[in-house]
């Protein structure tokens, strides 16, 4: 049932392209609009919210930090992100024109749920983006959107981030195109974008076996950090979760615009880092500030780990280990971009000799607060 593979984790990082394809199926019409009936809040309620909130844990947070970026972008919709296990503690600032996001691949998390009884307790309308069929997160909510990724057994969360990110761009382009923003052209062209994503991170697998041999050259390391920016982020912090429950190794995300806050003290001779670079086509002034971070951080004796675009030739000087991803619209980038990082802690895991699918002191799905 592995499918030929040694672990679900390698089967289900393999089938990232067609979870995403499947996320998007039926989803975008002939002309390329956004049709999400499944979405049963009316547009007329859609138009009328003024703030989003999306709750979620783990790996799903990290997609949720991703979709703020793209709602606030599309809809200028204010938009907040955070921690179910800390929502309802702080009496949240909720009501009838809130909508909540509460996003889940087992639709199980206690934590996430609680949070969703919680705003709609306070009169908010609630949307799930969720992978199980019929769970109960689905269930309490107000609406869904299934994320179709297909049933996810590694412990380690790899189609359904991928596909929570799409759902929850669909999420933001759709709010985008009903209340009619600004942006109405880019929104066209990002779905045409999307449709071919799935190609996109097709063509980031084939290009894994460097990846593999650098992660199997680190096994014996400590450490290693993660910087990002924008919407790399909470790539960066995606990438430290994965090495940390994969691999059992110290690992931390930072914005990279935080290292001269403090994290740069953490830089010593030979440390990794690895860093998650924008494109410098879009928001080409973080592109050039995290171009200098790296430099900055080599000159301080890391060993630099640059994940940037085809043809961003500004990053290859300073770069020890370069790994390329195929140029996408800015906000798209983390559907490619995190796909490196979990090869890469996949095989540091198999390296260390660690159980891939089953982590110690992990569970698939957390049912207890
Ligand atoms: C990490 C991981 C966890 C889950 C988190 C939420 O790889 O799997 O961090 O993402 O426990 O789980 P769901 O999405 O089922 O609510």
């Amino acid at each position: 049932e592995k499918g030929g593979y040694d672990y679900f984790m390698l089967k289900e990082i393999a089938e990232q392209p067609k979870a995403v394809a499947d996320t998007l199926l039926g989803r975008i019409d002939a002309v390329g609009s956004l049709t999400l009936d499944e979405v049963r809040i009316s547009a007329a309620e859609l138009r009328e919210v003024d703030k989003v909130v999306i709750v979620a844990c783990g790996t799903a947070f990290h997609a949720g930090m991703i979709a703020k970026y793209a709602i606030e972008h599309w809809t200028r919709i204010p938009c907040e992100v955070e921690l179910a296990s800390e929502f309802r503690y702080r009496d949240p600032i909720l009501g009838p024109r809130s909508l909540v996001i509460a996003i889940s691949q087992s639709g199980e998390t206690m934590d996430t749920l609680m949070a969703l009884r919680h705003a709609r307790e306070q009169g908010s309308k609630v949307l799930a983006i969720c992978n199980t069929n019929g769970s109960t997160i689905p269930r309490e909510s107000d609406a869904v959107l299934y994320t179709h990724a297909g049933p996810e057994v590694a412990v380690a969360s790899t189609k359904a981030f991928l596909t929570q990110l799409v759902a929850c761009y669909l999420v933001a382009l759709y709010l985008g195109q009903v209340r009619g923003t600004k942006w109405g052209d880019e929104i066209s062209a990002v779905i045409r974008d999307l449709s071919h994503i799935s190609g996109e991170v097709e063509r980031v697998l084939e290009t894994m076996e460097p990846v593999r041999e650098l992660a199997r050259s680190l096994a014996d390391k400590n450490t290693v950090l993660f910087l990002g920016r924008h919407v790399g982020y909470p790539v960066a912090l995606e990438g430290a979760l994965k090495l940390k429950e994969l691999a059992y190794m110290h690992a931390e995300g930072f914005a990279a615009g935080e290292l001269k806050h403090g994290p740069i003290a953490l830089i010593e001779e030979d440390l990794p880092v690895v860093v998650v670079v924008p494109s410098p086509r879009g928001r080409s002034v973080i592109h050039d500030k995290i171009v200098s971070n790296i430099q900055e951080i080599r000159a301080r004796g890391a060993r630099t780990i640059v994940i940037a675009e085809e043809g961003d030739e500004a990053v290859v000087p300073y770069a020890d280990h370069l790994i390329r991803i195929p140029a996408t619209p800015t906000l798209l980038q983390p559907l490619v971009a995190t796909v490196p990082l979990q090869v890469f802690a996949c095989e540091l895991a198999t390296a260390r000799g660690n159980e891939v699918d089953q982590p110690r002191n992990l569970a698939k799905s957390v049912t207890v607060e």
